[in-house]
């Protein structure tokens, strides 16, 4: 236990931030980017809470909010954190809450946000403490961790489930079009379009292993790889019957080409615009196809005030089809506050898959602790002598169980270590990235 979680407001203590260093000229570099310390305050005002934060999420579109802010300020972002003290009933200490504190360690905060930022508020109870399924029984059952509150159960499940349900509204049949369908927004979206309503769907991501990624767990039907194939004609091969529904989370030339294979009356939802974040080509509003085929274009962002409050619907919605095995979430985990930069950058560089999310301890990721059921991690010897444990990870990678982990790194008997991480590579080779948590440390 550090020092900080013992005696958080001891006087005049120092938190980590990172903070801008240097404005960004085009993707940002790790050399934009450096760690300061803030001074905590030694009291709670009334109102206020002191919140740790457990997992950062990183968002393509921090580049755009974080070009606005002053050079030296903190970057921008939300995370998951757990209340150590409190003076405000709504925050009371021992709850996880979902925060838009910016990448530090630690947080005085009275939960009120700006108009356009995203809220502050108490994880629902699936998430929360008790009735976390973070001691999965079983190693093919998908579990929640405290992390899916800024995923599938976060900004970018609640971004997939208003853009697809409340602004392209498709019809079962419906012809879907996904771009970056391999994201965090994107692996969502196309699930509740093919898996909830119904749909035909085209996924358009950077490569061919993500594309198939996308079939094989997202039940996507056809995949577009936008660095090799031509988006325009490649869409009327696969979609000859046109277009009816876009979810546009890229922008550029990309959504000028599924605009022009848009079916009459057609919809695009415009959730995000990551090819042009940092500096890319932007897209030609094709306002001959926009007119000829009457096609609806609606922008939505859901930290606006027109659908910050309805956020929990979607969020309990979600939740309920997972439990249901209608909804299947991944994550690409990197651990320690030091990686922020790098987790946001690899955005940019087609390096992620699904949602991205920073864990700021190590114990936190441990998922030999979740795989334990252990309420804290166990040694490394608790570990090794645990023989279901150990059968349960041989049995995953033997029976090709989709959920086979990456819990090598956690046994410190050096051949075990060894082992895991051979059938580890292995298996990643063999089968794309056939995990449902990616550690990459
Ligand atoms: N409207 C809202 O309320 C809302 C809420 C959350 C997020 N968003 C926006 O929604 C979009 C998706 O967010 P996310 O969190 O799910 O991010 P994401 O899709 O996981 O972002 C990373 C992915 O973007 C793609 N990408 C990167 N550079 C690209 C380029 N130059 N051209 C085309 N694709 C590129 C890459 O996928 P490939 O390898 O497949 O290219 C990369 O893996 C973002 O623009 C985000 O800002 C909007």
């Amino acid at each position: 236990m550090d020092l900080a979680s013992c005696c958080p407001l001891m006087r005049g203590w120092q938190a980590r931030v990172w903070v801008i260093k240097k404005r960004f000229e085009g993707v940002p570099k790790l050399s934009d980017f450096e760690i300061k310390t803030e001074t905590m305050a030694s009291e709670l005002k009334e109102g206020e809470f002191l919140a740790e934060a457990l997992y950062f999420s990183v968002d393509p579109s921090m580049k755009a909010t974080a070009d606005k802010l002053k050079v030296g300020s903190v970057m921008p972002g939300l995370q998951v954190a757990k209340v150590h003290e409190s003076k405000n009933k709504d925050f009371p200490v021992g709850v996880y809450i979902h925060g838009y504190f910016g990448w530090r360690e630690w947080t005085i905060n009275n939960g009120k946000t700006k108009d356009n930022q995203a809220l502050t508020y108490v994880l629902p109870s699936f998430l929360n403490s008790e009735n976390r399924r973070d001691d999965t029984e079983s190693l093919n059952v998908n579990h929640l961790c405290v992390s899916h509150g800024l995923g599938m159960l976060g900004i970018s499940g609640v971004a997939a489930y208003v853009g697809m349900l409340e602004v392209l509204k498709p019809k079962p049949n419906d012809v879907v079009v996904v771009s970056s369908a391999a994201g965090a927004v994107g692996h969502i979206a196309v699930q509740i379009a093919k898996k909830v309503v119904g749909c035909k769907v085209i996924g358009i991501t950077s490569g061919k292993k993500k594309g198939s990624w996308c079939q094989h767990y997202l039940g996507m039907d056809y995949h577009i790889n936008y660095m090799t194939q031509d988006v325009k004609s490649e869409l009327s091969v696969v979609a000859p019957e046109g277009v009816d529904c876009y979810f546009d989370n890229v922008g550029g030339d990309i959504s000028n080409a599924v605009i022009a294979n848009m079916n009459q009356y057609g919809k695009v939802a415009m959730c995000g615009l990551t090819s042009e974040y940092c500096g890319g080509k932007r897209a030609t509003i094709n306002q001959w196809q926009i007119l000829k085929e009457q096609l609806l274009v609606e922008g939505f962002c859901v930290s606006g005030l027109r659908w910050k409050h309805k956020w929990m619907k979607p969020i309990e919605d979600l939740h309920k089809w997972w439990a249901k095995g209608k909804l299947w979430t991944s994550e690409s985990v990197l651990l320690g506050f030091s990686r922020c930069p790098e987790a946001f950058i690899k955005l940019f560089e087609q390096g992620n898959i699904a949602k991205t999310v920073v864990c700021r301890t190590m114990s936190l990721c441990n998922p030999v602790t979740r795989l334990n059921g252990a309420k804290s991690s166990p040694t490394h010897l608790e570990n090794v002598l645990n023989v279901k444990l150990i059968v349960k990870l041989l049995w995953a990678y033997c029976s090709g169980s989709e959920t086979f982990i990456v819990a090598a790194p956690y046994f410190n008997i050096m051949f075990l270590r060894l082992y895991l991480y051979i059938l580890s590579l292995y298996s990643l080779m063999k089968k794309c990235i056939p995990i449902n948590k990616m550690c990459i440390s």
